[in-house]
């Protein structure tokens, strides 16, 4: 099988990515996939801390240090690989051409590499930064597919449109998968995807998909506390039975873009984006 290349990305901040990124890794690796997750907001990475981690070497050690994707690979008890993100390195929330290039160049290596146990990642899932510096939309025009997470306040689903309109008018991305968080009712959530669905289509020419929605739940902030997803720690809460169910419509669901879905894929779309 091939690698599905996902970014999980937002206009607006701390609506909810990288607890979602942890909760679906965790909900994949536990129906046997491989997973890794990518630490992609660079410069104040949270995966780590969320998934109770304490990487000694992170991403900065690939950019201005000797280390090698390898050596910053962890690997958690649910056999997630996580590249660990900087937390406090403002220089790497702008990488410059030559860092990408240089990042993309050790991602090539390490895909080629065979002590990276030779099997196929089946998931990356790609937790980026919110908003749209260039980062973000680096990362999100290296993935196969752009997942958004957007909340029911205005300024989340604002913030969402002005994310996918760069994407689409500068980029010519068309295809996004769009996931409601915090919604206390499915109602509620297929409402958010409406409001999104009538501006978007109105005024970009996009194909925007509902992938589902997660409950506002506090068993999530709990978990937070607790550095552990979720959905190994409250497995029947609300949350997690909604999370679960966008599991399975991603599972379900086929690639956005025709790629023949490799790291290799990943990296030279990467490439040429820079
Ligand atoms: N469904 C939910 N119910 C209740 N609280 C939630 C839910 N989803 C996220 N939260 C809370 O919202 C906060 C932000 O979540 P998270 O860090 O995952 O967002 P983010 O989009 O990754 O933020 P950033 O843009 O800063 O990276 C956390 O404190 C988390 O506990
Ligand atoms: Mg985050």
């Amino acid at each position: 099988m091939s690698t599905r290349i996902i970014s999980v990305t937002s206009g607006k901040g701390g609506v909810g990515k990288t607890n979602i990124v942890c909760n679906l890794a965790f909900c994949f690796a536990s129906m046997g996939k491989r997973v890794m997750i990518m630490d992609a907001d660079l410069s104040l990475g949270n995966v780590s801390v969320l998934m109770g981690l304490s990487p000694k070497y992170n991403v900065s050690h690939v950019l201005y240090g000797d280390k090698q994707i390898k050596d910053i690979l962890i690997t958690d008890a649910n056999g997630i690989k996580i590249l660990p993100a900087s937390s406090g390195s403002p220089e790497l929330s702008h990488l410059t051409e030559s860092q990408k290039i240089s990042l993309m160049a050790r991602f090539e290596e390490f895909a080629s590499a065979a002590d990276n146990e030779g099997e196929p990642i089946d998931i990356l899932l790609i937790d980026t930064q919110a908003g749209i510096s260039p980062n973000v939309l680096y990362f999100n025009l290296a993935a196969s597919e752009i997942y958004v997470v957007l909340t029911p306040e205005p300024t989340s689903i604002s913030n969402s449109y002005s994310l996918i309109k760069i994407l689409n008018t500068r980029y010519g991305e068309k295809y996004f998968s769009v996931i409601v968080n915090n919604v206390r009712t499915e109602k509620e959530a297929k409402e958010v995807y409406r409001h999104l669905s009538l501006i978007s289509d109105k005024f970009l020419n996009v194909n925007l998909t509902y992938l589902g929605h997660v409950f506002f739940d506090d068993n999530i902030s709990k978990s937070v506390s607790m550095q552990k997803p979720s959905l190994s720690l409250f497995p029947d809460s609300r949350s997690s039975l909604s999370i679960r169910k966008v599991a399975y419509n991603i599972l379900s669901k086929k690639d956005d873009k025709i790629s023949d879905g490799n790291i290799q894929f990943f990296l030279n779309k990467v490439l040429s984006a820079v």
